[in-house]
């Protein structure tokens, strides 16, 4: 694992830094909480109902660990990974027993839990399941925008049924703008009055705390303007900079317009 840094989070669980992208995979508050507040509480609709997940950006599974945990009735899990070599090593760091067990018999022999290990754009394109619950969990747009662009997120939602439950820890404006473009309903996960992460699904009935109508017109701002990749193959600096010329040229309020807007119409 080289340029991969090992560290203890603070609910004791592991959590890796990678040096070269100078990024955390995991939060220092708690790789394992991370998991289970961001990602698998959001979910638990599926909680004790047949369950496919598809978990984008595996690294060492805490979301599909922690699923395993949590869910009484998985049919399949699907994992993406780029990175083989976190993939194989995965079930050799700390976390129960007969999970970490259950990851290295499927890694040998895949039963219910596949891995894919190839850049998720590619990996996306050839899949044509309908999944219950998608985890997604790349870096940082702007460490590594190709797994946040609009088109790429419009591919995740092809891949979704009417009841089906997509979680992000990313709750950045490209990002939101991007699944509201793709029709669905988004809402916020909220911890200590703080929105932490994303959820969003075709049926409204599944979302709560969904943005507000005056929210989501912070979507039709500069700020919100997504990242594009139509053809899923340019670079993180390519997408970067024509986000950047698209920003410039846009004729879209900047966000402070917007609210300097709004808080006018609430005085007249
Ligand atoms: C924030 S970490 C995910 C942490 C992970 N969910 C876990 O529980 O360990 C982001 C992961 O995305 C992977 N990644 C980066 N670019 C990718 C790509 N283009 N396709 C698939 N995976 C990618 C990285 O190798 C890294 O493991």
């Amino acid at each position: 694992m080289e340029n991969i840094e090992i560290f203890k989070t603070q609910d004791g669980s592991i959590g890796l830094y990678d040096k070269a992208l100078d990024e955390v995979f995991h939060s220092k508050f708690g790789a394992k909480k991370e998991a289970f507040e961001k990602f698998i509480e959001p979910s638990l609709f599926y909680k004790d109902k047949p369950t496919k997940i598809l978990d984008i950006c595996y690294g060492i599974g805490y979301n599909t660990k922690c699923a395993l945990e949590n869910f009484s009735n998985i049919q399949l899990i699907d994992c993406i990974e780029i990175n083989k070599e976190l993939v194989l090593k995965s079930f050799e760091f700390e976390y129960d027993d007969k999970i970490n067990e259950i990851i290295k018999n499927n890694l040998k022999k895949p039963d219910f839990i596949h891995f894919y290990i190839d850049d998720a754009r590619c990996v996306i394109q050839k899949l044509d399941k309908k999944y219950d619950v998608i985890y997604h969990d790349g870096f940082a747009p702007y460490k590594q925008s190709v797994l946040w662009s609009e088109d790429f997120i419009l591919k995740i939602t092809s891949l979704m049924h009417e009841n089906s439950i997509y979680c992000t820890y990313n709750h950045s404006k490209p990002v939101l703008c991007a699944l509201y473009k793709a029709n669905l309903t988004i809402g916020k996960v909220i911890k200590e009055n703080k929105t932490i992460a994303t959820i969003a699904s075709f049926n409204p009935d599944l979302i709560q705390n969904k943005y507000s109508e005056i929210e989501l017109g912070e979507l039709n701002t500069k700020s919100a303007i997504t990242y594009r990749d139509k053809n899923l193959n340019l670079s993180h600096f390519e997408i970067i900079e024509n986000r950047k010329k698209e920003v410039e040229l846009s004729l879209l309020p900047t966000l402070s317009q917007y609210k300097k807007q709004l808080t006018k119409q609430f005085q007249e």
